[in-house]
């Protein structure tokens, strides 16, 4: 594969997200939107990449800060995806060899997808090739319109199109692989769409037309591919595109998923055989969680959380930063946070770790063969001893650690003289 250069336009201001947050960074599976094209635009050549640029304006700084390995360049004046492609043309001045120009908003491109356009370019020795999609309900994209030998002339946005053209299923996902002379000759004769006051990108295609370029398309092969986030509702849908895929591989690799309905787990997240996840269980981030697990009903297990072999996990229970060590069962309306249970620990309803003390977080920890009695209280940073009981309501204060195999009781709690040996 011979060098390309990647232009990435990040710099449109989301108007349909109507948000504060620039688009690019709207958070899909607690990764921001952007970073899915970057993932599959690095699997699929990050060898052959001489240069990539990230084309901010919207919010720039916050943009370039979330993406400081990538260089960018300012769009100045949001006046349209073609003029976005144009401010890469400086940077670009000394590079030779084909231009990849591809969109902040599209997640779900494959990397092959994006091989397969760049091998086809180069074979077809194409000015422009683009990666189309047929839509059933292609409304909102570009459509792209061909003549009857099938040779594609011209893209035409949603807004411009006619009743005639707007039937047309054949659309612009918003990734082209360019000559890169071709490409800045092109723009620099886009004309001003005179309703959107924008330079269109896509205009470049009928430019190129008539100039007699080669113009050739490649087609995905899942619909799912084209899907652009411009709005909050895209957003749930490539959310919930991205959930469904996600249970399905587990259940495939024989986690059992009672009610894939209304169960979040998210993609980072790593599930072992024989874990059964119950109904309305939430699995953020990037948790681990063993063989032979119960988890939930109702269940919100977050960020860093590990979960070994056999552990019970109930009701109403929320983990954070978290870890807990085989055959342990935290059944019924707890939270932990920052906290280290041992093995074969039982914690009892409505356990609760005081984690955070107004300014830092604090750790608890719970040793093996402990039994905690409900309605515990711990003010981290704490530590109870092995086989320790802790009687129902009591409070450890902060640093009063249970010595192993005692127990105590009580607010604040305390040594319990003869008490239950375990
Ligand atoms: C665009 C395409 C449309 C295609 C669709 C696919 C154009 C004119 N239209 O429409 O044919 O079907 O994507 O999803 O390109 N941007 C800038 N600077 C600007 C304006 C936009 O960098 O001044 C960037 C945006 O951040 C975004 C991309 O260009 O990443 C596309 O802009 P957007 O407004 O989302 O275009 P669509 O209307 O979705
Ligand atoms: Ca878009």
């Amino acid at each position: 594969m011979k060098n390309v250069a990647c232009i990435i336009l990040a710099a449109g201001r989301g108007t349909r997200m109507k948000s504060e947050v620039p688009k690019v960074l709207q958070q899909v599976h607690s990764r921001p939107l952007l970073s899915f094209i970057l993932e599959a635009l690095e699997g699929a050549i990050a060898d052959s990449l001489s240069k990539k640029i990230l084309i901010v304006g919207y919010k720039d700084k916050t943009v370039k800060n979330a993406f400081r390995n990538l260089d960018s360049v300012t769009q100045t004046e949001l006046l349209g995806s073609g003029d976005a492609v144009k401010r890469a043309k400086g940077v670009l001045s000394k590079f030779k060899g084909d231009v990849l120009v591809l969109y902040g908003d599209t997640p779900f491109i494959r990397k092959e997808t994006i091989r397969e356009l760049i091998r086809k370019h180069a074979k077809e020795k194409a000015s422009c090739t683009l990666l189309a999609a047929n839509l059933k309900d292609p409304s909102g994209y570009g459509r792209i319109l061909r003549d009857d030998n099938d040779n594609i002339v011209k893209i035409i946005e949603e807004r411009d199109t006619s009743i005639y053209e707007k039937i047309i299923e054949e659309i612009n996902v918003g990734l082209y692989c360019f000559n890169k002379e071709d490409l800045f000759s092109g723009l620099a004769e886009l004309k001003i769409n005179a309703k959107k006051q924008e330079y269109y990108l896509t205009d470049i295609v009928e430019v190129l037309r008539k100039a007699n370029k080669k113009i050739t398309s490649v087609s995905c092969k899942n619909p799912i591919e084209a899907l652009g986030i411009n709005s909050k509702l895209d957003l749930a849908r490539a959310n919930n595109i991205i959930r469904k895929n996600v249970l399905e591989l587990l259940m495939l690799k024989g986690v059992t998923i009672v009610d894939p309905d209304s169960t979040f787990v998210n993609m980072k997240a790593k599930i072992g055989k024989d874990t059964i996840i119950h109904p309305h269980t939430i699995i953020e981030g990037d948790v681990t969680i063993g063989k032979g697990c119960e988890i939930g009903p109702f269940a919100r297990i977050r960020k860093q959380t590990t979960i070994d072999d056999g552990v019970e996990i109930g009701n109403f229970t929320e983990l954070v930063r978290t870890s807990v060590s085989s055959g342990t069962k935290i059944k019924h309306m707890t939270y932990l946070g920052d906290a280290e249970i041992g093995r074969n620990v039982n914690i009892g309803a409505g356990t609760i770790t005081a984690n955070f003390d107004g300014k830092s977080k604090n750790k608890t920890i719970i040793e093996d063969g402990s039994f905690i009695g409900v309605g515990s209280i711990f003010i981290a940073p704490v530590r109870v001893g092995s086989g320790a009981v802790v009687g129902a309501g009591s409070v450890v204060t902060k640093g009063k650690n249970v010595p192993p195999h005692k127990t105590v009781i009580g607010i604040p709690a305390r040594v319990l003289k003869g008490g239950r040996k375990r």
